[in-house]
């Protein structure tokens, strides 16, 4: 098995807030692991506790219970953070910088020398998109401008492990594609990557492993390919009745029409070659067969009902 860079280990966070101390819960279960060249989807609905999760692995917030650990070391640990990269929720940035400077004082906290800065910043410019905006002040920035410039900072360290809170936010279609593509490139790299996201079908382009919580605890970590391929939700047939029409439908079957002909949409138990077999005896033309495997956002609405019920 690949090496572990990344551990959190029964992390839990309660927050107390106001004059009554009231407790809240951002973070009450989280344990995952990343290994070593992949691309790890941390998902969850908007206040499930991803941002808290993040920012304890990245030693910005002490847990209430729990291990971190961060290549290797106990987070925080000083030799660690300087081979990670982050990019915060709300980055922080100094706007009367341009990339380029901004770029270069990122360097320098890497202890990156001068003219390698120089070099790192150009090509990080290009690659997230900015070229175009290379001379202007960052306060002049718009929103998916700034999460760019956000992404190309925790890549200036040339990081091994690059930890993403919701890349994603912020860009239009394109720049998610090209986030998505920056992401693939970075794992070929042989880097690893975690990100934060509650848009899934980027999730489904990019991971080889996900995570997911539902208010503060993890429901599911795993393979996405596992996760998902483990359950057959239906078989589509789509097919041309003959002359003899069609033979008596599988108990929970349901009928549709669409412009190709009739499509059937067989219950994941039914008989599916005995139907091929009934129908095509009938005269039948089959145009297509498709099994309807669990898409990520089937997984994630079962998963957070399931949270649901658990918790009434
Ligand atoms: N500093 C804090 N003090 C008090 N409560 C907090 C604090 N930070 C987060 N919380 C609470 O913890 C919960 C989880 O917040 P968190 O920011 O981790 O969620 P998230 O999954 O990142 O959400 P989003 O998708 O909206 O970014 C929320 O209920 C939030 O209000
Ligand atoms: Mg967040």
């Amino acid at each position: 098995m690949s090496e572990v860079v990344l551990r959190a280990d029964d992390l839990a966070k309660t927050f107390r807030l106001g004059f009554f101390r009231k407790r809240i819960e951002a973070v009450k279960q989280a344990s995952f692991e990343v290994r070593r060249g992949e691309i790890f989807g941390y998902l969850g609905p908007n206040g499930s506790g991803k941002t808290t999760t993040l920012k304890m692995l990245m030693g910005l917030v002490f847990p209430s219970r729990g291990r971190a650990e961060v290549l290797g070391q106990p987070v925080p640990d000083r030799q660690a953070k300087r081979r990670l990269g982050y990019l915060p929720e709300s980055p922080y940035f100094y706007d009367y910088l341009t990339p380029e400077e901004f770029l270069d004082l990122v360097g320098a906290l890497f202890d990156v020398k001068r003219a390698e800065r120089r070099i790192r910043a150009d090509r990080l410019i290009e690659r997230v998109g900015l070229s175009s905006a290379r001379g202007r002040p960052l306060r002049k920035f718009s929103k998916g401008m700034l999460q760019r410039i956000g992404i190309a900072q925790a890549l200036m360290g040339e990081p091994e492990l690059v930890v993403l809170d919701e890349p994603m936010t912020g860009l239009d279609p394109i720049g998610r594609k090209e986030i998505r593509d920056l992401m693939l490139d970075l794992k070929r790299e042989g880097r690893t990557v975690l990100y934060s996201t509650h848009i899934l079908p980027d999730v489904e382009m990019t991971c080889d492993r996900v995570a997911m919580i539902f208010a503060g605890r993890i429901r599911s970590v795993g393979p996405l390919s596992e996760l998902l391929t483990a359950r057959l939700l239906s078989t589509e047939v789509c097919l041309r009745p003959g002359a003899a029409g069609l033979p008596e439908l599988p108990a929970g079957a349901r009928k549709s029409e669409n412009p190709d002909g009739l499509v059937i949409d067989l219950p994941a138990d039914a008989d599916v070659d005995a139907f091929l077999r009934a129908v095509l005896a009938a005269g039948a033309r089959v145009h297509s067969l498709t099994p309807r495997r669990e898409s990520l956002e089937d997984l994630f609405v079962r998963e957070a009902t399931s949270h649901n019920q658990g918790a009434a």
